[in-house]
């Protein structure tokens, strides 16, 4: 019977065909992108360097700092240049956030959230303006420019003082006055990992007076 339907034949094998197909396909991606390159024309082998670029995390307990330092006073001048349309002149904030104030707000039923009132590590900061300011020139900004900044909206929350020099182990060392602010999340399909980074991202802030 099944010489006479030719038809079922001819499906058969171009199935068994799309199926070879398919299965060349999966073995030619799990050879790697240096051959995409060849065969579609497209894409580029990623070098260290590349990954090197984009590995910038730095860790609120300051670990991957990178070296270098910068003043106050050099943070203020690029700042005025770089940062005050946005921010204002002394981080009163306009279009872009407030940076500085706020003390003690958090728990009033109008809480002011800047720098010195909410962030809870300094380190973090650093990372942040890095990688994500100016608004207009992500990652513009050498790393003595990173610590110069950070150090001046740091003083400008009265957090360091106006002859502050800034480096990796001096920023990883100032307390941030809402460093204890963020308790873990208590609910329970909340995974807890002490000491990790996941647990910082969860955890909340504690709406009570410090
Ligand atoms: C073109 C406007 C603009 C410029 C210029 C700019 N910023 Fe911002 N900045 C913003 C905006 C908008 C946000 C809020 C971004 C968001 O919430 O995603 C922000 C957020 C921030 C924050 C986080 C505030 C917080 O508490 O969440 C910091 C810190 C900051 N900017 C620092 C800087 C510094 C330092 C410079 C200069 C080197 C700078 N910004 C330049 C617009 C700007």
């Amino acid at each position: 019977m099944r010489a006479h339907n030719p038809s079922l034949t001819g499906t058969c094998s171009i199935n068994r065909k799309a199926a070879l197909l398919a299965c060349a396909m999966l073995i030619s991606a799990a050879t790697g992108a240096v051959h995409a390159e060849q065969k579609f024309g497209f894409g580029q082998p990623v070098t260290q360097e590349d990954i090197a670029a984009w590995d910038i995390n730095v860790f609120s307990d300051g670990r991957n700092l990178p070296d270098g330092s910068g003043t106050v006073a050099q943070g203020a001048s690029l700042y005025a240049q770089q940062c005050a349309s946005c921010h204002g002149a002394k981080g009163e904030g306009a279009s872009g956030d407030k940076l500085a104030g706020g003390a003690g707000t958090l728990a009033s039923s109008k809480p002011v959230k800047t720098i010195g009132s909410y962030w809870p590590y300094a380190p973090t900061l650093f990372d942040y303006i890095r990688r994500a300011m100016p608004l207009t020139a992500p990652q513009s900004l050498s790393n003595e420019q990173v610590y110069a900044v950070t150090a001046y909206l740091l003083h400008l929350n009265g957090l360091v003082a106006q002859d502050a020099h800034l480096d990796a182990k001096s920023l990883a060392a100032i307390r941030m006055p809402n460093r204890d602010g963020f308790v873990p999340d208590p609910r329970p399909d909340v995974q807890q990992q002490s000491g990790s980074s996941e647990k910082q991202a969860n955890d909340k802030p504690l709406a009570q007076p410090q």
